[in-house]
């Protein structure tokens, strides 16, 4: 079998230009323009083109954008003061604190001193409670972007067995209680394996939809896939290439060659679930201006 290919880059930008059209009537409902601020500490490579592809992502979708760019050395207090400025600044919907932060910032401080309601990224407590609850208002952008990618190619996990690896607050977690919550897009049976599970091979065996975010180059390969899965491909990991010209390239946490050939479809790394993170953030803005 040769797996599908799930395109995210143009399934992204699909999305994009379904934003574009309700940013469109948003504002013709009289509503400001909704403007998304992100907060970039340091000058970190990957960091600087997340940054940069959101921005660019929201111009697409029609929406404003600005970048505040701080130094690597900047204080816990300055980042503190520069999120509770643009908590108080009417003019900006959301707010996104690029991470991970320098040493000497306390990111557990910082992701809770933004306004909820402004929290594009949903890491807030109050955020992840709502979720817990069955109630969410803003998903973190990375389950969300994986959920849209299952119901949009006609994979709804509704009643499917759904394996995770990975359990991190920015992915793993806050996926299982996505997908495992009563309601429409979700509805699945939800293990979550991470290193302390025993024979993962069998578990993952065991999924219709197994969704990997280890941060592993490569580690799931055909043998712990069930023949006609749904594999979604969350690792992004820059390995030593000495052909490429940078030195490097991209890969996730599947081996893409090996476990095409068995499942039904797959993400690619690049231009798989990254895209459709970058445009969750996008859509969690629209939502936070109430759009
Ligand atoms: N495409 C995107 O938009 C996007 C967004 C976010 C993250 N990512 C990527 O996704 C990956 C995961 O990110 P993260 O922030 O969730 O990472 P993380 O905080 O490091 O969490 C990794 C999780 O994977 C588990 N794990 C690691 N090695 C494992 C192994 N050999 N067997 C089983 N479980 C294992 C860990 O288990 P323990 O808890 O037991 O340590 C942990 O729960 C990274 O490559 C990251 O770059 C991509």
């Amino acid at each position: 079998m040769s797996a599908r290919i799930i395109d995210g880059a143009a399934m992204a930008s699909e999305v994009r230009a379904e934003i574009a059209e309700r940013v469109r009537a948003h504002m013709a409902a009289g509503h400001r323009r909704p403007k998304l601020v992100a907060v970039l500490v340091g000058d970190d490579p990957g960091s600087q083109s997340y940054v940069k592809s959101k921005t660019q992502g929201c111009a697409e979708a029609g929406m404003d954008s600005d970048t505040i760019r701080l130094p690597a050395e900047t204080s816990h207090d300055r980042v503190l003061a520069e999120v509770q400025r643009l908590n108080e600044d009417a003019s900006v919907t959301g707010i996104l604190v690029q991470l991970p932060l320098p040493p000497q910032v306390d990111e557990q401080v910082i992701v809770r001193a933004i306004d909820p309601r402004k929290d594009v990224d949903g890491l807030h407590p109050y955020n992840l409670g709502l979720l817990m609850e069955g109630s969410p208002y803003t998903v973190p952008a990375t389950p969300l972007g994986v959920q849209q990618m299952l119901l949009r190619t006609g994979n709804d996990p509704a009643g499917a067995r759904v394996v995770i690896v990975g359990r991190s607050m920015l992915v793993g977690r806050p996926l299982s209680v996505l997908l495992s919550q009563r309601g429409a897009g979700a509805n699945a049976t939800v293990t979550i394996a991470h290193t302390g599970t025993r024979d993962l091979g069998v578990v993952t065996r065991e999924a219709e939809i197994l969704v990997v975010a280890a941060g592993v180059p490569g580690m799931v390969d055909a043998s712990m896939v069930r023949p006609g899965a749904v594999v979604i491909d969350v690792g992004v990991n820059r390995i030593a290439d000495a052909s490429r010209k940078s030195g490097s390239r991209l890969v996730g946490d599947v081996d893409y060659a090996s476990v095409s050939e068995v499942a039904s479809a797959i993400t690619p790394v690049p231009g798989g679930v990254g895209p459709m993170t970058v445009t969750m953030v996008i859509s969690n803005t629209l939502r936070a201006a109430g759009g």
